[in-house]
C-alpha cells in the first residue's frame, strides 16, 4: 500500500511458488522479499531458498529482503546469496522507499549497459572482414574459397607474413553455415607446450599448481564454430600429436580430467612456413598436415598482385585516423607500385597509416610514404641513413627467403626476436 501511494506498480505474491511464477511471467524491476512464509516459522530458510531460485531465474533482478528483529544472521546470509539490500522489521517507511528507488535506478543503469554491450556485440558480429581481392591472383583464391567455405573441410592457408591469412580465415568462417557461432583464433606457435595444451583443451581446477579454477579451452569455445590455428608449423610436437588425435576422434580431455568431451569444430590452420620442408625436417607431423590440408589455399604475396594496391590503399586510408579527407596523389601511387612489399599487406597498412599522419596537405605524396623506390641498381650506401641501410638489408633478406623471419634473421646474424623488434620499429610488420 505504501509503495502504491508513491506511484510504484506493485504485484504481490504470498507463497514461493507464486513468486516464481510471477518472475517467470514478466520482467520485474525490484523484488521486496520476506524470508518466512509458512505460519509459525521464523527460520528464514524458505525465503533464502526462494532467493537462490530467483537469482537463477533472473540474475539481474535486485532483491531486497525483509527480516525481523534479531535475525541479522538471516540478513547477512541473504546478502551472501545475492540480495542487494535488506530492511529490518518493523521498517521505516522513508527508508523502505529510498531503498526501492535506489535499486530501481541501479537496475535501469545496468540494463542500459547491457543493451549497449549487446548492441556492440551484434554490430561486431555483423561486421564482415574486408577482403580486397580484385587482382587475378586473388580471384583464383576467392573462387576456391567460394566453393570450399560452406563445407566443413579443413583448410590450410599458407602465405608470407602479412598476406592476410587471418582475414581470409575470418572470411571463410563468415561464408560458412557456422557464421553465427564463434570464430576463435589461437597462436599455436607462440606458446610453450603446457600453456598451449590448456589454451586449446582447457583444464580442471587443481590440474596443476596454478590451476585455481576450471578453464574452458579454445576447442570448447569454438563449439559449433571455427577454430583458427595460426603458426601451425611452430606448434610443439607434443601438441601436434594431441591435436591429431582430436581431429581423428572428435574428442578431447581437458588437462587433469579423465572425462572426454565432444565438440563440433571446424579447423582452419595457417602458416608462413614451407609445409613440405617443415615436414621433411621433422618439425611438422606429416599425418597432421594430411588432416589439416584437405584444401590448401596459398595467398599470393602483395608483389604478385599489384592490381590490389590501389583499393587496399584506399581501404586503409579510410580506416586511418584523420585520413578520410586525404587522397593519394599520383606520385604516391607510383611509389606504391614501385615498392617490392616484403611485409605485404600489413606493411602497406602501416605505410598508409604513417603517411596519413605525416601528410600536410589534402594529398598524400610519395615523400609522405617514405618508401625508397628500388630499381635494379642497389642504392648507394653513402647516400643512405643508418635506418635506411637497416631497412634495405632486412627487406632484402626477407624477400630472398620468401618472408620467412627465422631464415632472414639467420642470414642477418640476428636472433628471431631481435629481428621482430626491428620489423616493428621500422613498420615492416606489427
Ligand atoms: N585482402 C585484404 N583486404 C583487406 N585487408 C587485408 C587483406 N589482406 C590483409 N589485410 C589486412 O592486412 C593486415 C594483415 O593481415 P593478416 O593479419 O590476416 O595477415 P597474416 O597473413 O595473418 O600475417 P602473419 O603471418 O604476419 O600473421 C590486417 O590488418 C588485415 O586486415
Ligand atoms: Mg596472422
Amino acid at each position: 500500500m505504501l509503495a502504491r501511494t508513491q506511484g510504484f506498480d506493485v504485484r504481490t505474491a504470498s507463497s514461493p511458488a507464486a513468486v516464481i511464477a510471477m518472475c517467470e511471467a514478466e520482467e520485474l524491476d525490484v523484488c521486496l522479499l520476506d524470508l518466512n512464509y509458512a505460519r509459525d516459522t521464523t527460520s528464514g530458510t524458505e525465503g533464502l531458498d526462494l532467493l537462490s531460485r530467483l537469482r537463477e531465474i533472473d540474475p539481474t533482478l535486485p532483491v531486497v529482503v525483509m527480516t525481523a528483529w534479531g535475525t541479522i544472521e538471516g540478513a547477512v546470509e541473504a546478502v551472501r546469496r545475492g540480495a542487494r539490500d535488506y530492511l529490518q522489521k518493523p521498517w521505516d517507511n522513508a527508508r523502505l522507499l529510498a531503498t526501492l528507488s535506489a535499486q530501481l535506478e541501479l537496475r535501469r543503469a545496468l540494463r542500459t549497459v547491457n543493451r549497449l554491450d549487446a548492441e556492440a556485440a551484434r554490430t561486431r558480429e555483423a561486421e564482415l572482414p574486408v577482403m580486397v581481392a580484385r587482382s587475378r591472383a586473388m580471384q583464383q583464391v576467392m573462387s576456391l574459397v567460394e566453393r570450399v567455405a560452406p563445407s566443413n573441410a579443413s583448410i590450410l592457408i599458407t602465405g608470407e607474413h602479412g598476406t592476410g591469412k587471418e582475414v581470409l580465415a575470418r572470411t571463410i568462417h563468415a561464408a560458412s553455415a557456422r557464421r553465427d557461432h564463434a570464430f576463435v583464433a589461437v597462436n599455436a606457435g607462440g606458446l610453450s607446450d603446457g600453456v598451449l595444451e590448456s589454451e586449446l583443451f582447457g583444464h580442471v581446477k587443481g590440474a596443476f599448481t596454478d590451476a585455481r579454477t576450471d578453464r574452458t579451452g579454445c576447442f570448447e569455445l569454438a563449439d559449433g564454430g571455427t577454430l583458427f590455428l595460426d603458426e601451425i608449423a611452430n606448434m610443439p610436437l607434443g601438441q601436434q600429436a594431441r591435436l591429431l588425435r582430436v581431429l581423428q576422434t572428435g574428442e578431447f580431455h581437458p588437462v587433469g580430467s579423465s572425462r572426454a568431451r565432444r565438440v563440433d569444430v571446424r579447423v582452419l590452420a595457417a602458416t608462413n612456413a614451407d609445409v613440405a620442408r617443415e615436414a621433411a625436417a621433422g618439425r611438422l607431423r606429416e599425418d597432421l598436415v594430411y588432416r589439416l590440408n584437405t584444401v590448401e589455399l596459398r595467398l599470393p604475396a602483395l608483389r604478385e598482385r599489384r592490381d590490389d594496391l590501389a583499393e587496399l590503399a584506399s581501404v586503409f586510408l579510410a580506416r586511418a585516423r584523420g585520413g578520410s579527407q586525404r587522397r593519394l596523389g599520383a606520385s604516391a601511387m607510383q611509389a606504391l607500385l614501385a615498392h617490392s612489399w616484403p611485409g605485404n599487406v600489413r606493411e602497406l597498412e602501416h605505410v598508409i597509416e604513417r603517411a596519413s599522419l605525416l601528410a600536410s596537405g589534402d594529398e598524400i605524396t610519395a615523400d609522405d610514404l617514405q618508401l625508397r623506390p628500388r630499381g635494379d641498381l642497389p642504392p648507394q650506401l653513402e647516400d643512405m641513413t643508418l635506418e635506411q641501410v637497416e631497412r634495405h638489408l632486412i627487406e632484402r633478406a626477407l624477400a630472398a627467403h620468401g618472408g620467412n623471419v627465422s631464415e632472414a634473421a639467420r642470414v642477418l646474424g640476428l636472433s628471431r626476436s631481435a629481428l621482430y623488434r626491428r620489423l616493428t620499429s621500422l613498420g615492416i610488420r606489427s
